[in-house]
């Protein structure tokens, strides 16, 4: 279900059109995305169809696209959804700059208001610097540091 915050419009990955799904795979291929995941290789548009028919049956895995003023501006996301929390991932649109607290406001928008969730987490690798940066601003504290992967968490004030 797409969702309306902030002045954002946020698109379920699951009602994407086929321009969307392809500007999606596009950012996600882009190098100064691509190089800051866990799995750095390029991915295909037959395996992106692939993982986004998928979201159909993972009932515990959220994506949007979020579009401000009718443009993309990146990507946010949900995996392990329990009652109580989730692993959260984002990435923008690698063409534009400084949307990273919106991102974040975002994700803990839904996180309150439409999942309930009581905790965060994310896995940030240690050399991305710029991302760890935002997630200490919003309150996230390491909770594991090993092989160069940073595990982090927040308790949600909803
Ligand atoms: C992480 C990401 C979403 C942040 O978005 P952004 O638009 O670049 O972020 P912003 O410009 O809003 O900057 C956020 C903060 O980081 C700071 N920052 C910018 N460049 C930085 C750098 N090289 N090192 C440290 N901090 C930096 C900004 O100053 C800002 O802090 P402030 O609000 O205190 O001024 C974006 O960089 C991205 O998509 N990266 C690739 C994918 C990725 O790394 N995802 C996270 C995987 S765990």
């Amino acid at each position: 279900m797409n969702l309306h915050i902030k002045g954002c419009r946020l698109i379920d990955f699951r009602s994407l059109n086929d321009a969307q799904k392809r500007l999606v795979l596009e950012w996600r291929n882009h190098d100064a995305v691509r190089t800051c995941m866990l799995s750095q290789k390029i991915i295909s548009y037959e395996e992106h169809m692939l993982y986004l028919e998928s979201l159909w049956h993972m009932k515990d895995k959220l994506c949007y696209l979020v579009q401000k003023q009718n443009r993309g501006i990146g990507v946010i996301e949900f995996g392990n959804i329990t009652k109580e929390s989730a692993q959260i991932g984002l990435s923008k649109n690698p063409h534009i700059k400084g949307v990273g607290n919106l991102l974040m406001s975002l994700i803990e928008s839904v996180a309150c208001e439409k999942l309930h969730l009581q905790e965060l987490q994310l896995e940030v690798l240690e050399r991305n610097k710029h991302a760890l940066h935002l997630y200490e601003k919003w309150g996230y504290s390491v909770t594991s540091n090993q092989e160069h992967l940073i595990c982090m968490e927040k308790k949600l004030c909803c």
